[in-house]
């Protein structure tokens, strides 16, 4: 975030705390329908047009270092590979052998320097998945070997986080995470390291998780420590980014930035956690803040000077998701030895935080499943959530989706461009 940036979303927060109702004009929106989460018609769209077309996070470089080095991803609905090229360039496949469909390769990690799929040995070349050989070729009639290629999915990098998108002609990940990329260059994501990655599986849609990460109107209400919130959610800004991307940005509560010595709320100072590596470039607006960013569909990073999450959210079924959540930071110890106990206790607290979330999850979908539930009314203090249910059906394609389970684009206005 450039001195620009913060300078204009400081004066956001004196806005927001301000003002006395919504900005003049700010549409009002309808009720999200509740059949977005429960229906099967509206999973069966998102699987058609969104999960086949969307950039989602599959791993990091630093665990594919050298050429041969592969991962499998099993997170997007088809089993994919990532593996590093003899050119050091990552490439992605589909990880399913063009002869019967066994998979190429069955472990979850290693290293290959050919794709020989364990059940006849047929074999691709890693960098361009062309067929390589095949045993007892004589016995295949009229088989061209070009025709059966072990088809590639993209594959892109930023800050060595790897995405995959199933969709050949995508925009590039770059495109499609916008601003995003640029405001986190400070975090150095590059040289971060995984410290952990924990997981839990919740019985309610991906969507009832990834909203209870798009606003802190909740925040006070389940997280509060001793009767005292840490935020004030009365002066978050939301930043609309195109592509159903976010910013969100939220003040500490009195007690928060006193216990930091500051005198307001905008009052940030280079504030250093002790034992912790810094990042020393992070701005001091985030050290002195809540502040996240969202990234469609299923990804949300609350960042910190000292390392944060990627928390992302995948769909098992209609009613089940698996939430992932796993710590980056510049960190001197190998996490395989143990993690030290000043980042157990944080990883602890953390995980206690999302429990938190979780309570309400799984009754909030028996909920949408009952008749008592009529629909969602939105406020605008949760404006994100409806960001990204607009770029939810823009990616199904507003007109596969039944009239009664849209939801009418009003948000345009508001995205920062
Ligand atoms: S299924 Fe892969 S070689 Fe037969
Ligand atoms: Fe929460």
């Amino acid at each position: 975030m450039n001195p620009e940036l913060v300078a204009r979303l400081t004066r956001e927060m004196h806005y927001e705390f301000g003002r006395t109702a919504p900005p003049d004009g700010f549409p009002a929106f309808p009720d999200i329908p509740v059949g977005r989460f429960t229906s099967d018609e509206f999973w069966d769209l998102e699987q058609k047009h969104l999960w086949s077309s969307c950039w989602v996070l599959a791993g990091r470089s630093e665990d594919l270092a050298e050429p041969g080095d592969f991962i499998t991803f099993d997170d997007l609905v088809h089993p994919i590979i990532i593996i590093r090229g003899r050119d050091r360039g990552l490439r992605a496949y589909y990880n399913t052998c063009q002869h019967r469909g066994a998979p190429v390769v069955r472990e979850t990690s290693g290293n290959s320097k050919l794709l020989r799929c364990q059940y006849h040995s047929w074999s691709y070349d890693i960098d361009d998945g062309h067929l390589v050989s095949v045993p007892d070729e004589r016995d295949f009639v009229g088989l061209d070997r070009a025709d059966r290629c072990l088809p590639a999915i993209r594959c892109e990098e930023w800050d060595n986080w790897i995405f995959v998108n199933r969709d050949p002609s995508a925009m590039s990940l770059r495109e499609w995470i916008g601003p995003i990329a640029d405001e986190m260059s400070e975090f150095q994501g590059a040289t971060l390291r995984t410290v952990a990655r924990q997981s839990e599986i919740v019985p309610c849609n991906w969507k009832v998780t990834a909203e209870a990460f798009l606003e802190v109107y909740h925040f006070r209400h389940i997280h509060s420590r001793n009767g005292e919130s840490l935020l004030d959610n009365r002066g978050a800004t939301m930043g609309l980014l195109p592509n159903g991307c976010s910013r969100m940005v939220t003040p500490f509560s009195k007690s928060s930035y006193s216990a930091l010595g500051m005198t307001n709320w905008d009052d940030y100072k280079h504030v250093v956690i002790p034992g912790f590596t810094d990042i020393e470039s992070v701005n001091d607006m985030v050290r002195c803040t809540s502040s996240a960013y969202g990234i469609f569909p299923n990804l949300i990073t609350p960042v910190a000077a000292y390392g944060f999450p990627f928390i992302t959210f995948w769909p098992i079924d209609k009613r089940t998701t698996r939430i992932d959540w796993t710590h980056y930071a510049p960190i001197d110890f190998d996490p395989k030895d143990g993690l030290p106990p000043h980042w157990q206790a944080r990883l602890d607290n953390f995980a206690l935080i999302m429990q938190e979330d979780f309570w309400n999850m799984a009754p909030m979908q028996r909920s949408l499943e009952s008749p008592a539930m009529r629909g969602m009314p939105i406020n605008y203090q949760e404006r994100r959530i409806w960001n990204f249910h607009e770029q939810v059906d823009r990616m199904i394609g507003i007109d596969n989706i039944p009239e009664n389970l849209r939801v009418p684009q009003l948000l345009d206005a508001y995205i920062e461009r």
